[in-house]
């Protein structure tokens, strides 16, 4: 059983490589903590690494869950820099009574469209072999290998500079992070891939409530006119969107809808 988090479809390919039973993490935060009880010989969350770390719903999902399993696992795919990812949140999981058996992370694309060139960043794709990295998870995962990746010092220091000025990524009610230009078509597409159902069509155009906003840019990237635009830092292409190439538009509704 692999639990899923995604906004534009890396997770979501990595955890299908990963395990026939998919679920999506989106869909199960939608029911009451008392019923997430989930029993399986492996257990695994696929989610991407924002700033270094878990998505705000993928650990409140994790610590508001109960695993009955042998062996439960993580994997973070990140773009750039993991900041040694695996054993900080493995210690933080473990000391709150979630020990995980294996943690590991895969490089993908980085979807981090505040800070990147989409268009640049596909021409890096290939050097990241992700089918390679993935088919070594698999094997880890069937052998029911017992590992955390460990924290290369060069990815320590870059975590640690990088929180010493962080961004400020975080939807407050009076300082939006998107703003929607003329060219939407009020299509909803938008509004389907959120995975946290925070955008509703009103008037024809998409509303925000971000207090749910969990920063995860699957709006922007998915819509068809690139109207939906990042506004507190200025994007270096506005044009250049992204969607995991093994993923269809489709497959996001599914894993994401919540209306
Ligand atoms: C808000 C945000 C923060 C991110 N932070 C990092 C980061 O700190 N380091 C990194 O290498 N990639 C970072 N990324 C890139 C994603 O982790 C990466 O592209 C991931 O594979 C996307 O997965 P998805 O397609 O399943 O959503 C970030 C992306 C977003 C949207």
């Amino acid at each position: 059983m692999v639990f899923c988090f995604t906004a534009t479809g890396n997770s979501l390919y990595a955890a299908r490589q990963l395990d026939d039973e998919l679920i999506s993490i989106a869909s199960e935060l939608r029911k009451p903590a008392a019923e997430r009880h989930y029993r399986a010989d492996a257990i695994g969350i696929v989610a991407p690494l924002y700033e270094f770390d878990l998505p705000r719903p993928v650990e409140e999902f994790i610590q508001g869950s109960t695993f009955d399993t042998d062996y439960f696992y993580v994997i973070s795919t990140y773009g750039m820099h993991n900041g040694g990812i695996a054993e900080r949140v493995a210690a933080r999981l473990e000391a709150s009574g979630r020990p995980v058996d294996y943690y590991n992370t895969v490089i993908m694309l980085d979807n981090a469209l505040n800070v990147f060139d989409m268009d640049e960043q596909r021409k890096l794709d290939p050097e990241k072999r992700v089918d390679e990295q993935l088919t070594a998870v698999r094997a880890d995962i069937d052998a029911r290998r017992r590992y955390i990746q460990p924290a290369i010092q060069e990815e320590v220091d870059f975590y640690e500079g990088y929180m010493k000025n962080p961004f400020d990524l975080h939807p407050h009610a009076d300082d939006p992070l998107y703003r929607v230009e003329d060219t939407c078509v009020g299509c909803g597409t938008c509004s389907r891939v959120c995975p946290m159902g925070c955008i509703r069509i009103e008037d024809g155009r998409p509303v925000y409530d971000y207090d749910r906003c969990a920063n995860c840019y699957a709006c922007i990237h998915a819509c068809p006119t690139k109207a939906i635009r990042y506004v507190r830092y200025e994007e270096p292409n506005p044009n250049a969107r992204y969607r995991n190439p093994h993923v269809t538009l489709a497959d996001l509704v599914a894993v994401n809808c919540q209306l």
